[in-house]
């Protein structure tokens, strides 16, 4: 059989059973079973592929139908310009979660702010990206997992940062002892009993790192209520939210009495997507 016609056959596969953007899929998953560009794939497409390669194709395929995203399968998303590495123990990095990085970005190079914490850093996608882009930051990365503080770690490796990270293992603020001059944080943010009426890809990211409580508010109401003791004079939190979260934040924010300015942005679909605040 040759790459063309396996390439054919399972973009089809993917086609019946009604999977979006079928045509990419197929070819990024066969680029990365073959290891070779997408210019190589076009060169070599008369080829013939071996048995093995075919039966590992064809599973991968498999599992995008039974509702794997396909980064968990190439083991890759591109995230603020740099390659992340991801598998089922993290969040697949998110497009509209850059606004919060770049935010963030803007507000340490303005501010002179960079010492920095990221707290529910799964991947690494928020804190790695910052180290890497402020060049004088030392940005601190939590997590309550090991397994996915070691995928940061390889994230950090991956992007030449890792001398300028740090990593803690922590529930929250539990294991954190510096100040810091931003804490940014995309915590897990939606309401329990949504969970399982969304997307089946998105029921194959991990539940921790989805599951906000009841309310959808629990990491919200940690982050808002113990971050001061955390953050040095005139610190502030950037937080990714829900689009539907902004005023119940906002009044979080308030209730707390320990914020002196708050503002909020949105994402490129025009969805509330930010919160900052200082103290
Ligand atoms: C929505 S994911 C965000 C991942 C990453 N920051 C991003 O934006 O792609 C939330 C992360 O919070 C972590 N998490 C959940 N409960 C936590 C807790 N109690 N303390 C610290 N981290 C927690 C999860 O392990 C997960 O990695």
């Amino acid at each position: 059989m040759t790459i063309e016609e396996i390439l054919k056959q399972e973009k089809n596969r993917l086609i019946k059973n009604n999977i979006e953007d079928a045509s990419i899929i197929a070819k990024t998953i066969l680029q990365n079973i073959l290891k070779v560009s997408r210019n190589d794939i076009l060169k070599t497409i008369n080829c013939n592929i071996d048995e093995k390669k075919v039966a590992e194709y064809k599973n991968a395929i498999e599992k995008i139908i039974e509702g794997t995203p396909f980064q968990y399968i190439t083991n890759n998303q591109e995230f603020m310009k740099l390659p992340f590495y991801v598998d089922e123990d993290v969040l697949i990095p998110q497009p509209d979660t850059e606004v919060l990085v770049e935010e963030t970005i803007n507000i340490s190079e303005n501010e002179n702010k960079k010492e920095i914490l990221d707290i529910c850093t799964g991947s690494g996608a928020i804190g790695v990206s910052i180290s890497y882009y402020i060049k004088d930051s030392i940005v601190t990365l939590s997590d309550i997992s090991e397994r996915t503080l070691n995928i940061a770690k390889k994230n950090a490796i991956q992007n030449k940062v890792e001398d300028k990270i740090k990593l803690i293992k922590s529930n929250m603020f539990d294991k954190i002892e510096n100040k810091f001059d931003i804490i940014v944080s995309n915590p897990p943010y939606i309401k329990t009993d949504i969970i399982k009426t969304l997307d089946k890809q998105v029921q194959k990211e991990p539940a921790i790192a989805l599951d906000g409580g009841n309310d959808g508010l629990t990491f919200y109401k940690i982050l808002i209520n113990e971050a001061p003791e955390y953050l040095k004079k005139n610190g502030c939190l950037c937080m990714e939210i829900g689009y539907d979260q902004k005023n119940e934040i906002i009044e979080l924010i308030k209730q707390s009495n320990k914020y002196k300015k708050t503002y909020s942005k949105k994402d490129l679909s025009g969805n509330d997507r930010i919160v900052i605040c200082y103290i």
